[in-house]
């Protein structure tokens, strides 16, 4: 089995301290790089206060905590950053040109064996991977925010990586104690995103089209579809400067994927951010976590079908054409969506049957791309 003992973290922001902090967990000696002294200082406080709560909940030792901690070095330099790391993961913000300057830069100084992964959440690995000097080792590796606590991570690889790099990676994010979904294509949006961001922006069609409410839509996408939450809860939750980012990166690699719902590029312009804003599809009172009141009532009200068709639909696609297997795509959506019943489970209940024939329906609507994948024409109930 391939064994790495350093890895360098790019980035100490919201991704970045909390892929330290689990790489340092699972007993990695790590490397946190910042172009800031003030940013490391933050981000180590950060991974103090996480730590501390695992003691008190008695989930690790006070010594077990020091030691965790202190296997996390902070630096500045980047050359020294690189030193003898086995595995770089870069989290630095989402943005192609950043990230081409920082590959440039890493290339300058990465040691030979040092392999590239990439946070990235929609971003091609491929053309990522093409700016370095070792695109066969170059991984995309995909972290759900918050990192401590999310259990999925998403395993890119580009058109060139190596089999070496794919079985390494692989076993590094069991280390850590995460589940890796393995995405066999460097398709835009990975397997997560390219069935949540389709879906907001369906919603979003849905609302203005079926005269109906945000509550009612977002309580039938509880109560009918089995999410956690509503979908333009969800995406509030998110972040919709992150769920336009995703949207405007997917519809620039593929145009079929998403048709970009105009409402959620007003509400981004308008800095109506979501939850953390305090105001985004809904109202908030205050920044902390806050949940809209959704209800089996109100769920009776709105029949999701269209919105249970078009993930069905991206899902079979993602199977028909080798992207993961079902297996795979009900683990990546049930720990990182939260969907606590399995999608085409739930689409059967709307009869598969049906769920072509709406998708034709919109097709002959809307246009081609809503087309019903063979994958659900030839779909067996069991
Ligand atoms: N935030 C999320 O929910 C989320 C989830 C999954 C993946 N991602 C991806 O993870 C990556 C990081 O996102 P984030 O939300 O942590 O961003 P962030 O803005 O919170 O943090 C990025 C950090 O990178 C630092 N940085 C900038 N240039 C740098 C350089 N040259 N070297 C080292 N550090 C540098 C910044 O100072 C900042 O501290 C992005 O690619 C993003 O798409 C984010």
């Amino acid at each position: 089995m391939p064994s790495i003992s350093k890895i360098t973290v790019l980035g100490s922001g919201i991704m970045g301290h909390g892929i330290a902090q689990v790489s340092a967990m699972a007993g990695y000696s790590v490397t946190l790089r910042d172009i800031d002294a003030s940013l490391l200082d933050k981000a180590l406080e950060k991974v103090k206060w996480s730590l501390n709560k695992l003691v008190e909940k008695q989930k690790l030792t006070q010594i077990e905590a020091e030691k965790i901690f202190h296997r996390i070095t902070p630096e500045i330099n980047l050359e020294m950053s690189l030193k003898d790391a086995d595995l770089l993961i870069e989290a630095v913000p989402e943005n192609l040109e950043l990230k081409r300057k920082v590959y440039a830069d890493v290339d300058k100084f990465a040691e030979e064996k040092t392999m590239y992964a990439s946070n990235t959440s929609t971003l091609p690995i491929t053309e990522m991977a093409a700016l370095t000097h070792r695109p066969e080792r170059f991984i995309g590796l995909h972290f759900f925010n918050p990192p401590q606590l999310m259990r999925l991570v998403e395993v890119i690889p580009g058109r060139n990586t190596n089999q070496y790099t794919i079985d390494t990676v692989l076993d590094f994010v069991m280390q850590v104690g995460k589940e890796p979904v393995l995405c066999r294509k460097d398709i835009a949006g990975f397997i997560v995103n390219r069935i949540f961001i389709p879906l907001v922006h369906e919603a979003a069609y849905s609302l203005e089209a079926d005269g109906v409410s945000m509550t009612q839509i977002d309580s039938a996408v509880k109560y009918k579809m089995g999410f956690p939450m509503g979908i333009f809860e969800l995406a509030d939750y998110t972040g919709l400067d992150v769920v336009f980012k995703a949207t405007s990166e997917m519809f620039s690699r593929d145009k079929r994927i998403v048709k970009p719902h105009p409402k959620i590029e007003e509400l981004v312009d308008a800095q109506y951010l979501g939850q953390k804003s305090g105001r985004g599809f809904y109202e908030y009172s205050g920044s902390t976590f806050q949940r809209i009141d959704l209800t089996p009532e109100e769920a009776a009200k709105y029949n999701p079908i269209r919105l249970v068709a078009v993930s069905a639909n991206n899902a079979a696609w993602l199977i028909s054409n080798n992207v993961c297997t079902r297996e795979d795509l009900d683990k990546a959506l049930r720990l990182g969506m939260g969907l606590k019943t399995d999608l085409f489970n739930t689409a059967e209940k709307f009869g598969m049957q049906n769920i072509v024939e709406k998708l034709r329906e919109m097709a002959a609507k809307y246009g081609s791309r809503y087309e019903p994948d063979v994958y659900l024409e030839n779909y067996k109930n069991g």
